[in-house]
């Protein structure tokens, strides 16, 4: 698969895992999570799909689209690794994370910490989405929808 395939193919799954989540966060009360900011296209999409709810961002810097930044007291500008830690327990309805690399080395580094942290940045029945696999035993992988490529985006609820 070239890189243009696998760009769509990321693109793909961000877009139909959202908006199945449309409408699914009902009941839950905490806020929506977006680590990894980036061109702020994601940002934008969950605040389509979730106009209601607070929407959290974090990156290290701001670089978004200029349509696409969040309000200032809105956005976590640091290591999400650190700046995140102390949001655990704040019961996010939804956290989604979009900061691998495709480098293996560097997302597996990632890895040793990521899984853990949305563990506890998510409230119980809340969901994660992810670009990276997230093996944590709170984290229960849900079946993987129509449209996304079985490895290239994960969706989790958080079992209590
Ligand atoms: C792939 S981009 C996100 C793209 C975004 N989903 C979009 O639709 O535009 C990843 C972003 O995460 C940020 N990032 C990656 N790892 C990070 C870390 N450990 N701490 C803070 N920001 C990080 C990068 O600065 C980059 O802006």
């Amino acid at each position: 698969m070239s890189r243009l395939d696998s760009f769509i193919s990321r693109m793909t799954a961000q877009r139909e895992i959202l908006n199945h989540l449309r409408g699914r966060l009902d009941g839950l009360g905490g806020p929506v999570l977006e680590l990894g900011l980036g061109n702020g296209r994601t940002f934008d999409h969950l605040r389509e799909c979730f106009p209601d709810r607070r929407i959290i961002v974090f990156d290290r810097a701001v670089g978004a689209h200029k349509t696409s930044v969040p309000e200032p007291e809105n956005m976590v500008v640091g290591e999400i690794r650190e700046t995140a830690r102390k949001f655990i327990g704040i019961n996010a309805a939804l956290a989604h994370v979009d900061i691998g690399t495709g480098y293996d080395d560097k997302d597996a580094i990632t890895l040793t910490w990521l899984p853990q942290l949305m563990a506890g940045l998510v409230a119980p029945h809340g969901y994660a989405v992810s670009g990276l696999e997230l093996r944590h035993p709170h984290l229960e992988p849900l079946p993987v929808l129509p449209g996304v490529e079985v490895g290239r985006y994960f969706l989790y609820r958080r079992v209590e």
